[in-house]
């Protein structure tokens, strides 16, 4: 569909960025914050990511919301360290943590900015994993919801746009890179327990937000990678199906319907796989309405069949973003991932295709209805000062500009988006790339070996994307 007209965004659009705390915080033992499952794999992860400095958001936060300030944010996504607010079993917050948020969030909203909090982004506190056995245990359920009742009485004055746990299905489809697999011999059954009790967390967060927030709306942030058909071949379109079903659309129906599909139930009885469920958890789930989607999207995918007697390739990172190093998965009888003719890659073999925003908003408001702030979406970069101590980071202008104006033509084929909040504001650790993968609008001076004086350095982007916002979506640039 073409449209004579250029795109345009609603008013009180979300302009923001994003964030979370283990990857920006730093001060990993200050203030009476736990230990967290992610600090320990963090540190042992190669290449080298210790999240014990991060950005140093924790001390640098006054300047930080200042320059979103400048910027022209009128939206700013980060999360809340379950450990700084709950660092031991006793039942007693931690004062300082809630301080630290409060403080936040009072400098986000006297700027103008609407804070958008993410309860869980990958940060179990140590005592959880060890009392609860983690995700495995339905011990978590409980005091899970205490941490985010917690969060809805502290902060729900201030805070009304809340988001559940940060790519639920990645943890599960992905759970051995993101922390969640514990027991890697059994994992294959065991993932739909760890899911169905994240299932009833999510569905903890949703009816609590309700119950204490005035006005207050909840969501969850799928991890989203359109999945497209490598031909025309209807076996790579029911492959394509496939990969859909078990990396995105087994989560997002039980979200917006609240009951497990025929399709991930029939996989189950298939497989002899027994997720948990007891007494009780369906009235839980029927409570829990959402009442939007934050849209996590940076890349498409492309699907092809993979015959039941094709050998197995598991999915192989690219971990130092020399190109070409990624491998993707081929699950036999299922699918494979193929590498896409069509588009470019980044250092780190992602698909840069900015038709997917438009692709997966269209096809999220098509199927749910129901309105969609884009939590994450970015360009992973090795990027460093210059000589003129600039950071020309116009690779990245390039992608976020394609990038918008596509969520733009989504907004006019009839999409419901509210916000657009790419990752990041400031460098922040990557999952598994630590400083050597950079995302951010402002630069961190450090690396990962030397932490130089971490300071704030605009980079090119951050004066485009501001220009952009600043004209609510019309100043495109050159
Ligand atoms: C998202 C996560 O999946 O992708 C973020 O929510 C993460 O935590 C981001 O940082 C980018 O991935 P990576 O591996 O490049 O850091």
């Amino acid at each position: 569909m073409h449209y004579k007209e250029q795109p345009t965004f609603p008013k009180n659009f979300f302009w923001g960025a994003s964030s979370a705390a283990w990857q920006v915080e730093g001060a990993t033992n200050e203030d009476g914050r736990g230990v967290s499952l992610i600090d320990l794999n963090s540190q042992k992860k190669t290449p080298f990511a210790d999240n014990s400095v991060a950005a140093d958001h924790y001390h640098h936060y006054k300047e930080d919301v200042a320059l979103m300030k400048e910027a022209g944010f009128t939206s700013y996504r980060f999360s809340i360290a379950w450990p700084r607010i709950y660092p031991d079993n006793s039942g007693v917050p931690n004062k300082k943590g809630i301080e630290f948020y409060n403080n936040l969030i009072n400098e986000l909203v006297n700027s103008g900015i609407e804070p958008i909090v993410t309860l869980y982004h990958y940060d179990l506190p140590l005592w959880v994993d060890e009392e609860f056995d983690g995700w495995y245990g339905r011990g978590i359920v409980e005091v899970f919801e205490q941490y985010v009742r917690t969060c809805f009485t502290e902060f729900g004055d201030r805070v009304k746009y809340w988001l559940s746990i940060n790519e639920q299905n990645m943890q599960i489809v992905y759970g051995h890179w993101l922390g969640t697999c514990k027991y890697p011999e059994t994992w294959f059954k065991d993932q739909w327990k760890v899911n169905h009790i994240m299932n009833l967390c999510h569905a903890k967060a949703v009816v609590a937000c309700h119950e204490l927030v005035a006005g207050g709306k909840i969501g969850p942030v799928p991890g989203m990678v359109p999945i497209y058909s490598n031909t025309g071949n209807p076996m790579d379109q029911i492959a394509r199906l496939n990969a859909e079903e078990f990396t995105e659309k087994i989560w997002n129906d039980f979200y917006v319907h609240r009951k497990y599909s025929n399709f991930v139930k029939r996989y189950w009885e298939e497989n002899d796989i027994d997720p948990g469920i007891q007494d009780g958890d369906q009235e839980l789930f029927d409570q829990a309405k959402i009442d939007f989607i934050g849209v996590n999207c940076y890349r498409s995918n492309t699907a092809a069949e993979a015959k039941v007697d094709e050998a197995e390739q598991a999915y192989e990172l690219n971990k130092f973003g020399i190109k070409g190093q990624l491998k993707f998965p081929v699950i036999p009888g299922q699918y494979k991932l193929v590498y896409n003719d069509y588009v470019e890659y980044t250092d780190w073999d992602w698909e840069i295709d900015p038709v997917s925003m438009r692709y997966v908003l269209r096809d999220l408001w098509n199927l749910y209805h129901l309105p969609m702030i884009i939590t994450e979406n970015g360009y992973g970069a090795h990027e460093d000062v210059d000589e003129n101590g600039d950071v020309n980071d116009t690779e990245r202008i390039d992608f976020l500009r394609n990038q918008i104006y596509q969520v733009g033509l989504a907004i006019q084929d009839g999409a419901e988006v509210i916000g657009y909040n790419p990752w990041s504001f400031t460098d922040l650790l990557s999952t598994g790339n630590g400083m050597a993968k950079r995302y951010g609008l402002v630069f961190i001076n450090r690396t990962d070996d030397d932490l130089r004086d971490l300071s704030r350095i605009k980079k090119a982007s951050f004066y485009w994307y501001s220009n952009l916002i600043k004209s609510n979506g019309q100043n495109w640039g050159n």
